[in-house]
């Protein structure tokens, strides 16, 4: 192939002499200001790298000359911030539960706190808004049903150990008893039961078989439910003649509940979070809209 081709004219830069079925190419120089800021680029990543961290190691990168680390820097506001709330972290570790939600400035800085705490550490299992999941046991911390207890000692007492775990020997602790596996009630009984506790929530049901369930209900439940089926905190007993359900209030959750029973476990706090955390979550779900 000839190295000039027909189109090439006067005062055309040289080709590079590359020639791919008679197009070639120009041999054109780089713009100067391209090639300085090019060469410019360069030192400057060849100081930065000495200067500051850069290469990657098995271990880590090479620490650079200045010493700099957004994580030391991070580190050293956390420290600022601890520092700074240290006093009124004290002053609520000191305080008297139940004065906690009179005192503004401690339990405005409480609220805070305890959002924060609530959105890291219980919000997986009660919602990030605190309303918990609809029958799926995770209770609804926004209403003023409580399981345990509505007031500062007994929310404390309930998120310092726990329910049902097997990691504080003081968690609360209560065991409603599987009706239908242990063969305490036979199926009829069970079906009874049920339409009962649906006549008591106020929802539809076979009069018949609720006035049989009534029975049962007294020989069997309200030991812990109460002869009202109003609940028993003492037993984390949950109130059957409300609207309100932990597993769901429907014949197939009923019986399901009464045959196999339930038992939530929550874990205990008190070996993750400092005394002031467990204070200020307290603190912030009292204050929810529930609290006692
Ligand atoms: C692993 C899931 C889980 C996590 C995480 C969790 N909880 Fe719970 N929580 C439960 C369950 C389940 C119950 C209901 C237990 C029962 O049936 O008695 C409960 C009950 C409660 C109750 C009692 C409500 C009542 O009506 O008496 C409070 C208060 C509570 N949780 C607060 C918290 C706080 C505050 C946190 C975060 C520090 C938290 N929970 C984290 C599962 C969890
Ligand atoms: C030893 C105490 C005890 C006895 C007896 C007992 N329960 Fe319970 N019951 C509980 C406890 C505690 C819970 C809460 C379980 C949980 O939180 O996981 C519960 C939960 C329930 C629930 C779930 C409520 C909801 O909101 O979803 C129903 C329904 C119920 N019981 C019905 C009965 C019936 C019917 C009987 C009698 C056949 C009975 N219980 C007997 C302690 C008891």
């Amino acid at each position: 192939m000839s190295k000039k081709s027909m189109r090439h004219q006067e005062g055309d830069p040289n080709t590079t002499g590359h020639s791919w079925d008679g197009i070639e190419e120009f041999d054109n120089p780089m713009p100067r200001w391209w090639l300085w800021s090019f060469y410019a680029c360069i030192a400057f990543a060849a100081v930065y790298s000495v200067l500051y961290p850069a290469w990657p190691l098995i271990h880590g990168a090479t620490p650079g000359l200045l010493g700099a680390s957004t994580r030391a820097d991070v580190a050293v506001e956390i420290q600022e911030f601890a520092d700074r709330n240290g006093p009124i972290r004290q002053k609520l570790v000191d305080a008297e539960l139940a004065q906690i939600p009179n005192d503004p400035e401690l339990s405005g800085y409480a609220r805070n706190a305890g959002a924060a705490v609530f959105r890291t550490w219980c919000a997986q299992c009660h919602g990030s808004g605190a309303a918990g999941v609809q029958a799926s046991g995770y209770p609804n911390l926004l209403d003023d049903d409580w399981l345990w207890g509505g007031s500062m000692e007994a929310i404390h007492t309930t998120i310092s150990h726990g329910i049902r775990n097997t990691t504080d020997d003081d968690a609360r602790q209560s065991e409603m008893p599987r009706f239908g596996v242990d063969d305490m009630l036979d199926k009829t009984q069970i079906a009874d039961v049920v339409q009962y506790v649906r006549q008591i929530s106020g929802q539809e049901h076979d009069a018949a078989l609720a006035t049989a369930g009534a029975t049962v209900f007294a020989d069997n439940c309200a030991a812990c439910h109460g002869d009202d089926g109003k609940g028993n905190r003492d037993l984390g007993a949950p109130n059957l003649t409300d609207a309100i359900w932990l597993y769901g209030g429907d014949v197939a959750d009923l019986t399901h509940t009464v045959t196999y029973s339930r038992a939530g476990v929550m874990p205990n706090w008190n070996t993750r979070l400092s005394e002031a955390d467990i204070r200020a979550v307290t603190t912030y779900v009292h204050g929810l809209g529930g609290g006692e």
